[in-house]
């Protein structure tokens, strides 16, 4: 008995170079937080990987692949412009996020979306076996577990969503919106981060389907089906080690070699996405300097943005606003030894992004909107000093958890810049405190723990469907 992890991308992409193919580790919190786990147990996980492949070099992939327990669903260019760029990422996304004016519904995005969903299906349906459990990732596989539940009526389906649930009135504005839901409730157990996800799933399906609700279980005329938060971790023993590494240590004094005497830094770290609320963050940092002009060339905001689905023209567009404000903030303040923004777009071994973690005495976690949000985890999980500030959005799904950050609206310039002041001025016998009660709660509530207490929830909801049978 195995468990097949079903999500669009796999933990690694495919870049080529010089007609080779590479492997390099994904992008997102998806292919980061469940990364290590599919490697412990025994597991497949089976996803796209990333760009298309060619017929003739796709063996080539599957044999690579194969070796680590990954196995791909190939996607062409025009899967890949109408499914994943369409349908999952202008229209899915902006709508789940609440980003109504930038969703476009077009019906050739969804039949697309329809009809690589089922693509999926009938690769899983090859490699699954009986007694298999099926776990489906995200977004982009919404239709796939009543797909599956059709074929395999006696499988064990699981489905996680890593992005918010947004409430009825947000939801009912997709053409597609039945079918979206009728095929999550193929699956047997749904999760979501927060208990505001489960509460609008629950009254959109009651709503819009046929089926009645009693507490977090939806039934859908013989079968029940369980709707559960389950807010994910990530694996804080490895950011916590990594941390103390000789590697990170070295990155660290190159650091600190090049910083100057008490400068203090900021540190915002994201794909590049309008969810994220990067502008905005740039704006509170322009209204710092502005009206707290003490802390001119005392203080750099070290900005990372990973590139991501920049062929979507809302991030193509973001990039250039984000190059346009840090290009303004910088010229408008800089001395000639001192610049307001280090500005990285491009993503970092892991071991760079923990020294970043690691000197930043502020990070600064301001989504619009997160399903979860595992930087701010992650910088939490880094800080084995006990000492740094995490401001954290309160639209972020990790805002329910780490509660002793300084919570903010995101959309509240004024309230962020402010935070930025608390936090330099907060003694350090509070910042101790608060990032002690963050750390007990990342560390005890990791992936591992998110991982079993879903697969254990998964059982537990099939073992009672069967017993309903039975009876
Ligand atoms: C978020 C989503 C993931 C997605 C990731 C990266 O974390 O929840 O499903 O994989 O972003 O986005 P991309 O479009 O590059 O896969």
């Amino acid at each position: 008995m195995k468990t097949l992890i079903v999500s669009n991308r796999l933990p690694v992409k495919i870049i080529e170079e010089n007609n080779e193919y590479h492997f390099i580790p994904s992008e997102g919190g998806l292919a980061t937080g469940l990364a290590d786990v599919y490697k412990s147990g025994n597991s497949i996980w089976i996803g796209w990987p990333g760009m298309e492949i060619p017929e003739e070099r796709q063996q080539e992939v599957i044999d690579k692949l194969q070796e680590i327990n990954l196995y791909p669903v190939f996607l062409t260019q025009e899967e890949i412009n109408l499914y994943y760029e369409g349908f999952s990422n202008e229209t899915l996304w902006p709508i789940f996020h609440y980003f109504v004016t930038y969703a476009h519904y077009h019906q050739n995005y969804w039949e697309s979306y329809q009809s690589v969903n089922q693509k999926f299906a009938d690769v899983v349906l090859k490699i699954a076996q009986k007694g298999d459990k099926i776990w489906v990732q995200d977004y982009q596989l919404m239709l796939l577990p009543n797909i599956l539940h059709q074929s395999l009526p006696k499988s064990t389906i699981g489905f996680f969503q890593h992005i918010p649930f947004p409430s009825y009135e947000i939801f009912r504005l997709i053409p597609w919106r039945e079918e979206l839901l009728n095929g999550l409730i193929g699956a047997d157990l749904i999760g979501f981060h927060t208990h505001d996800d489960v509460r609008h799933f629950i009254s959109t399906a009651t709503r819009l389907l046929p089926v009645t609700s009693s507490s977090n279980v939806i039934l859908n005329k013989e079968r029940q089906i369980v709707i559960e938060p389950f807010p994910m971790g990530i694996d804080f023993e490895k950011f916590s080690e990594l941390a103390k590494s000789a590697s990170v240590k070295k990155e660290v004094d190159d650091f600190n070699i090049n910083r100057r005497n008490n400068l203090r830094t900021i540190l915002s770290i994201d794909r590049l996405d309008y969810s994220k609320g990067i502008v905005e963050r740039l704006r509170a940092f322009d209204l710092l300097l502005t009206t707290n002009p003490e802390y001119l060339g005392k203080v750099t905001l070290y900005m990372v943005v990973v590139p991501s689905r920049d062929l979507v023209p809302q991030y193509a567009e973001l990039r250039e606003k984000i190059d346009q404000l840090v290009g303004n903030i910088n010229a408008k303040y800089r001395h000639v030894d001192w610049n307001p923004i280090n500005y990285f777009y491009r993503s970092f071994p892991i071991e760079v992004l923990s020294a970043f973690y690691s000197t930043a005495d502020v990070c600064l976690v301001t989504p619009m909107r997160d399903g979860m949000n595992l930087v701010s985890k992650e910088y939490v999980a880094t800080r084995n000093n006990n000492d740094g500030v995490l401001i954290l959005s309160e639209m972020a799904g990790a805002s329910k958890e780490l509660a002793d950050a300084i919570i903010v609206n995101p959309n509240n310039i004024g309230d962020i810049k402010d935070a930025i002041v608390q936090a330099f001025t907060m003694p350090i016998n509070e910042q101790n405190i608060r990032m002690i009660a963050m750390r007990d709660i990342v560390q005890k509530f990791n992936v591992k723990h998110w991982v079993n207490n879903f697969m254990t929830k998964l059982n537990e909801v099939k073992e009672f469907q069967n017993s309903l049978l039975t009876n």
